[in-house]
């Protein structure tokens, strides 16, 4: 709306000129409510309310109800909600054994691709995207399944067994039980880890039209059910540009200390393009201050290590390497900050989890916002299935050889 924007398949159809924007660094996909973010200041708000409130007051749950439904819930809202979602967190007996299927070696990241795709065979009843109560399902289903599956694939990858979800848990203590529960011993929930988890997942419940977020919408633009088009949005995010920054970030901490090569060297390399050196956790499409989120965690670091008592050199060298690039004109000039995934890995490694979780981790906190869009787009009459154009670059016309 308004003076600034074109309708631009009415321009093209008019002059037959066609866009072409690497990247969507220019180009709007969507007319969306859900979250707003202003990359020069620094400003991140679901649905109005500034990241910074909601992380201190809110929950994972109360924040999903929020991006999905539009407003804040009542009590009672609220715990409908939560009852509902606990009421469906049992896989069915045939989904447990699709993991058998798969080898311990298999990213937990593909494990949830595939699982969430195989989940939605189990629904085939109930895939409208047209009827209100099934689209409500398939979102009460995906918010409770989904963290039982990301456990699976945690213990497959362990050679653990599987535990059943414990209903009479919070959303984010079940998933801590899940994970580092066995069957030979009672597990306690830490309260330190349990708030620190849910402060991270609300984090990263959205963040509008990422490439994950635009993933989810173009699939559901087809009509395809949530399950596959979420399915899809967790494809995208494995990458190491997007939500597998969070892994990539600790292996280069690692390998910056087990190389003994120091911090400056490491940022030297990074100036002088070398191949495959990159400072993972930095950068950002949108934010050129600051990340607000990862102001957010960096605090969430220190406090969780402190807690735990886990003294860990990786965050040492993320400070100073930070400190040493902040300073630095190289990327000053180029508008470089941490993102959020710049310390969201230390902490994860002091919780116990495994470094090729952490963007699993990741997907179960976006998971409401990719719901929420989904929704969005479903529920707006001027939707359209997304189809890009593109610039031909090829041959116009050849004949077949004469052989
Ligand atoms: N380290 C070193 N240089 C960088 C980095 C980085 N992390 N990010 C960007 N640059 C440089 C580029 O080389 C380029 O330099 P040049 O102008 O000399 O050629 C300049 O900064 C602009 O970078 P672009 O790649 O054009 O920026 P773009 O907006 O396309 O990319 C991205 C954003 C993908 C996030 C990028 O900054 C990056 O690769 N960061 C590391 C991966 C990462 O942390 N991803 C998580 C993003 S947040 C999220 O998904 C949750």
């Amino acid at each position: 709306e308004g003076a600034s924007s074109i309708d631009i398949s009415t321009f093209t159809k008019q002059t037959g000129f066609t866009t072409l924007d690497n990247g969507f660094v220019n180009t709007s996909t969507a007319r969306s409510k859900i979250t707003y973010i202003d990359g020069d200041q620094g400003i991140l708000r679901y649905r109005g309310y500034p990241i910074e409130q909601i992380a201190e007051n809110s929950t994972y749950l109360e924040t999903a109800w929020l991006l999905i439904y539009g407003e804040l819930p009542t009590a009672d809202e609220l715990a409908g909600f939560d009852a509902r979602i606990r009421r469906h967190t049992l896989l069915h007996e045939d989904l447990r054994r699709f993991f058998d299927a798969l080898p311990h070696s298999a990213h937990p990241m593909s494990v949830l691709s595939s699982a969430v795709g195989a989940l939605g065979t189990f629904y085939e009843g109930s895939m409208s995207t047209s009827d209100p109560e099934q689209v409500e399902l398939q979102t009460i289903r995906l918010l409770a399944k989904l963290p039982v599956i990301a456990a699976y694939a945690h213990k497959k990858s362990l050679g653990q067994a599987f535990l059943y979800p414990d209903n009479s848990l919070s959303f984010v203590d079940n998933f801590l039980k899940l994970n580092f529960g066995t069957m030979a011993e009672p597990y306690e929930v830490n309260p330190v880890l349990s708030k620190a988890l849910e402060r991270l997942l609300i984090l990263h419940e959205d963040h509008e039209q990422n490439a994950s977020t635009s993933t989810v919408r173009l699939v559901g633009s087809t009509q395809a059910n949530m399950f596959s088009s979420i399915s899809a949005g967790i494809s995208a995010l494995y990458g190491p540009l997007h939500g597998g920054a969070n892994e990539a970030v600790l292996s280069m901490l690692a390998d910056i200390k087990n190389s003994g090569q120091g911090v400056e060297r490491f940022v030297e390399r990074v100036k002088n393009k070398e191949e495959g050196v990159k400072l993972m956790g930095f950068g950002h499409r949108v934010y050129k201050n600051y990340d607000p989120r990862a102001k957010l965690v960096k605090e969430s670091a220190n406090e969780v290590l402190s807690a735990l008592g886990v003294k860990d050199d990786l965050l040492d060298i993320a400070m100073e390497l930070e400190g040493i690039a902040l300073a630095d004109d190289y990327f000053a000039e180029r508008k470089l900050y941490p993102n959020v995934d710049f310390y969201t890995g230390v902490i994860y490694k002091a919780m116990g989890f495994p470094p090729r979780m952490f963007t699993v981790l990741f997907a179960i906190g976006r998971l409401p916002g990719w719901i929420a869009h989904w929704r969005e787009m479903n529920a707006d009459a001027t939707t359209k299935i997304g189809r890009p154009q593109q610039l031909y670059l090829g041959s116009t016309q050849r004949d077949w050889p004469q052989r």
